[in-house]
């Protein structure tokens, strides 16, 4: 098996490679290329992943356009092999190579560290996605829970709700859990379970040749063997097609027990796509009159839209504090009854700052075991007795 293929005639780039790795690489370096292999990118794909390699580099002395359909072919045919493309860097070229699947440009004329650090990161990150790919699919009859959690007011608690609902149902040994961060322009899911995400939303937005289940595995990043975070896009700026998050949706509740979805303040097209897919919908809130008729109006809009099949569960934040309403008030505002009450503590803003969720961070505390009888609501085995539990009173 070679780890690295390098398609190049140039021999003198192959010395530089081998060179630069030392023995690291030298046993599992091979370079292949033959006349006229690039005029069928298909069958140039197929040749060059024959061996099942970790990396493939193209070029130098590749026309790049040529380079970039066998670059989209071998996305699209073996998303696990990692494309590296060496040519002349432009911004244009990075813009491309990266809509054509490409992981990293390299330029021909690279130092040794360069093309060391390069080559490394490529491989650890291939490493990831050949460990995302090893996830399972799902057959029709493993359709997942779509649990997402709704609140029109920012600040409420959702991140807080979403993460630790997440963590909880990983933990519990009923499958694997899928967490989406659907906050598009600010999300902080990744920020606040301490991941540091390779990839996002924004990536599966642009996957040559659409969504597929074996590509949006590829853009998750793992939090441990039971949940894979789809992290919201760097930048606010991304724009995200709701097509994109209806297919990543769909193909998420296939494959894992628990899709549990973050959402923005506000009520979007992405969030509404999300309630649309939802076999659950969380609604959260703390004690403050405006956020809680805003909950309503969603709630109401909600009902003239039509979207009445989704469970509906209400969780109060902060339902201890004193702020002058009481929960009995909220539920009369919401109309609906209180399935759980969270209690405040300072322990939550903590555990957040330090990317870490309170389940974990702080596992007896009673706003732990809140988070965990929400996530009890949806597993099999606990859903009874959970039921109804609020902190502090008979459960
Ligand atoms: N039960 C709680 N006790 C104390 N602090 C809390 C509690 N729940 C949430 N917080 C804190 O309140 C702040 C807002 O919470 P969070 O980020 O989860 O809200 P959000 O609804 O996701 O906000 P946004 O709409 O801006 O994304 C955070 O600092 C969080 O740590
Ligand atoms: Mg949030």
């Amino acid at each position: 098996m070679s780890t690295v293929v390098l398609a190049t005639s140039s021999a003198a780039f192959e010395q530089k490679v081998r060179r630069a790795f030392g023995d690291e690489v030298n046993g599992s370096l091979q370079r292949k290329h033959t006349e006229g292999m690039f005029l069928d990118s298909l069958s140039a794909a197929k040749q060059l992943t024959s061996e099942n390699p970790v990396i493939v580099a193209i070029g130098p002395n590749i026309p790049v356009d040529l380079a970039l359909e066998v670059a989209r072919a071998i996305e699209e045919e073996r998303p696990e092999v990692a494309v590296v493309l060496v040519a002349e860097a432009t911004p244009e070229l990075w813009e491309q190579a990266l809509h054509s699947g490409v992981k990293d440009v390299l330029v021909p004329d690279a130092g040794d560290e360069q093309i060391r650090l390069t080559f490394s990161r490529v491989l650890q990150s291939a490493d990831r996605r050949k460990r995302n790919l090893a996830i399972e699919s799902g057959t029709s009859d493993s359709i997942g829970k779509v649990i997402t959690v709704v609140a029109p007011k920012g600040g409420v608690g959702k991140t807080a709700l979403a993460t630790n609902l997440a963590v909880s149902l990983a933990a519990s040994g009923e499958g694997r859990v899928a967490l989406v961060d659907l906050d598009l322009q600010f999300g902080d899911v990744g920020n606040t379970l301490g991941l540091d995400p390779e990839h996002t939303i924004d990536d599966l937005a642009r996957v040559p040749g659409g969504i597929t289940a074996t590509s949006l595995k590829v853009f998750l990043t793992p939090r441990d063997e039971s949940l894979f975070v789809l992290c919201a896009p760097f930048s606010p700026a991304a724009e995200i097609p709701e097509a994109v998050v209806d297919r990543t949706v769909r193909l998420l509740g296939e494959d894992f027990g628990h899709v549990v979805i973050d959402t923005s303040a506000g009520l979007n097209e992405a969030t509404l796509g999300a309630i649309d897919l939802s076999t659950d919908l969380v609604f959260v809130c703390d004690l403050s009159v405006s956020a809680l008729r805003a909950l309503r109006k969603v709630i109401d809009a909600l009902d003239s839209l039509g979207v009445t099949e989704p469970n509906r569960y209400f969780v109060l934040n902060r339902a201890d504090s004193k702020v002058g309403i009481t929960p009995s008030d909220a539920a009369a505002i919401i109309e609906m009854k209180i399935d759980i009450e969270i209690p405040s503590s300072p322990i939550v803003p903590r555990a957040m700052n330090y990317g870490s969720p309170v389940v974990e961070e702080s596992p007896h505390s009673a706003v732990a075991s809140s988070f965990e009888s929400i996530a009890g609501l949806f597993l099999n085995s606990r859903a009874e007795r959970k039921r109804r539990f609020s902190f502090g009173r008979a459960g």
